[in-house]
């Protein structure tokens, strides 16, 4: 008997799905993550970039790094890929109450149609005014002269996107999700990061925790079972699991 075949067998009790999704779930759709070789974390440091100090000592700098980020994934080279679209199959199945808390930034899971996603690390296509507090939407280029399209205040603006040293969005309700959740899902994530480090270690002591990646991570002896395999193959052998076959 595999692993999945156990994952089978307790399947019946299944009804909440959390997914925790990280940069290896968009990986296949191109865009970089940020340790592996190659991840964005070699071309610049996090300390450049991606702190609230960065921002205030480098705004243009901080603005080009995520203007570029920006523009990748509004280009026609960036789209869903078989891990988002197989996740939005889930949940239309309706046989599920299924959450995905992302820490990715693009709008990936949105555009393969998953309706609840929270976006607990923020939006690159949206900006926050450290004036007003107001997020609004943006599609271009931010710069240090932006005005604010809620206060009309000039030079406000900033990625609406949660740096290191600030706090992630939604923890409470994310502790909500978690606390009832049967079927915790990690997928393409380093689990580096907290607090999303250690939201399987906060998922009750009877839910199966189960881990995707292609390769063993810190976090790995804390799931019960791992597909170490990519998002897109991982989601399609649990697929075959979790819906019933056609
Ligand atoms: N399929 C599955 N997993 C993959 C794939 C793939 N095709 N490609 C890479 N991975 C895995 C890597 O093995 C690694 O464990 O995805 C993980 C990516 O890890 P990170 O780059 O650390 O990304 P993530 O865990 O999402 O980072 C968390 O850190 O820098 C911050 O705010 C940023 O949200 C980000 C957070």
């Amino acid at each position: 008997m595999t692993i999945l075949d156990d994952l089978l067998q307790n399947n019946k009790s299944i009804k909440n799905i959390v997914i925790l999704s990280g940069a290896g779930v968009s990986a296949e759709s191109g865009i970089r993550t940020f340790r592996d070789s190659n991840g964005l974390w070699e071309d610049h440091s996090i300390e450049e970039v991606a702190t609230p100090e960065a921002f205030q000592k480098n705004p243009k700098l901080v603005h080009n790094f995520y203007n570029q980020r920006r523009k990748q994934l509004l280009s026609s080279e960036v789209n869903f890929n078989k891990a988002h679209q197989i996740i939005t199959e889930i949940e239309d199945s309706n046989l599920y109450n299924i959450v995905v808390i992302t820490q990715n930034v693009d709008d990936l899971h949105e555009r393969s149609g998953t309706k609840n996603v929270i976006h607990m690390h923020g939006e690159l296509l949206k900006t926050k005014c450290t004036s007003c507090n107001i997020s609004s939407p943006i599609d271009s280029d931010l710069n240090t002269l932006s005005i604010c399209s809620q206060c009309n205040e000039k030079g406000t603006l900033r990625p609406d996107i949660v740096w290191f040293g600030e706090m992630p969005y939604q923890l409470n309700e994310i502790e909500t999700y978690l606390n009832s959740a049967d079927l915790f899902l990690s997928i393409g994530t380093s689990g580096q990061v907290y607090p999303a480090a250690m939201f399987v270690s906060t998922t009750p002591s009877e839910c199966i925790k189960l881990e995707i990646n292609i390769e063993k991570t810190n976090i790995s002896n804390q799931f019960d079972y791992s597909i170490q395999d990519s998002s897109s193959k991982g989601m399609e052998i649990l697929k075959n699991y979790l819906l019933p076959q056609k």
